[in-house]
């Protein structure tokens, strides 16, 4: 049956493609019950590989389910029918992702990118602290509400974290997301906490929200990774960036997994206590931060 009489039978009328994800389409509907627009992800079983269906869409799905958060996007209804097509209802993302709209606007003020950044980390602390990790942080997978909030999603490579008998976490081995926004220790293959990843995703955007460039350039990954694992990273000058906005850029952007921040001290952080009308310090936190280890 054709998807627009499926969803039709279920009170949604689909109307224009939005993007195509790696394994299916994401098509705006409205919905009678909601009255609303809502999002919609199609996903055919049958044009899927197989490690798809058994270990990426169950685990988008869990996720989709567990987290809920003003920052994440929220999922409404989740069905299946028989002929194994997927329907995942979401709310609208309605001016798009984060990728497109930089690229329209251009980079951010501090200002802007303050609260867009702040709005993103605690989406990110509630995840980590459901023991969720995203492991594809990228602009694309960032959406932006109608009022330019950010709503986190695509969980299709998110992993629910596993501990050992010592209630350790079991390090990830996988690769995952982009290499541009990927850690030096994920493109490496080194055993991680999939936690300090996403957190250096978090450096990649950042940079990205503040220079509308990215900071490495991933064209090479070979050379790209001894650039990271040297801590090496362009601050361009035609950009006058304050030295606590280039500060959590820098500590982000950490190769020493055991010296990365965890997501409470990104959150605690200086540049985001900053007091957007007077330049102030709302709390003031020391420069140096103690690098706590917290995983
Ligand atoms: N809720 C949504 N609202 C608006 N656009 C969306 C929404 N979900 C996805 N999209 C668009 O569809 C694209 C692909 O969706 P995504 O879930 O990221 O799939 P994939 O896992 O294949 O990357 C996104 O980059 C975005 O442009
Ligand atoms: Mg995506």
């Amino acid at each position: 049956m054709d998807d627009a009489v499926v969803l039709g039978k279920k009170g949604y009328s689909l109307s224009k493609t939005l993007g195509e994800g790696s394994y299916g389409k994401v098509k705006s509907a409205y919905c009678d019950r909601l009255k609303r627009n809502v999002a919609i992800k199609i996903i055919d079983k049958r044009k899927t590989p197989q490690d798809f269906l058994e270990r990426f869409l169950p685990r988008e799905i869990e996720a989709l389910k567990r987290l809920q958060h003003p920052s994440i996007i929220k999922t409404y209804e989740i069905f299946e029918t028989s002929a194994g097509k997927v329907y995942i209802v979401m709310e609208l993302g309605e001016k798009g992702d984060l990728l497109d709209y930089i690229k329209i606007t251009g980079a951010m003020k501090e200002d802007i990118a303050r609260i867009k950044f702040q709005q993103l980390a605690s989406a990110i602390k509630h995840c980590h602290d459901s023991d969720f990790a995203h492991r594809d942080l990228k602009c694309e997978n960032i959406l932006l509400d109608v009022d330019l909030n950010i709503k986190l999603s695509d969980f299709g490579f998110s992993k629910s974290l596993s501990r050992d008998e010592n209630g350790k976490t079991i390090l990830s081995k996988t690769f995952c997301g982009s290499a541009a926004y990927a850690a030096p220790e994920v493109l490496q293959g080194i055993p991680c906490d999939p936690r300090a990843s996403d957190i250096w995703s978090l450096g990649v955007i950042l940079y990205t929200m503040v220079y509308a460039l990215m900071p490495f350039d991933d064209s090479n990954v070979r050379n790209m990774i001894s650039i990271q694992k040297q801590h090496r990273i362009p601050f361009p000058s035609s950009k006058n960036l304050t030295v606590e906005c280039k500060d959590l850029i820098y500590r982000l952007l950490q190769p020493n997994v055991s010296q990365r921040m965890c997501i409470d001290e990104v959150l605690k952080h200086s540049w985001l206590h900053i007091n957007a009308s007077t330049g102030d310090l709302r709390v003031h936190f020391p420069r140096r931060q103690a690098h706590t280890a917290c995983r």
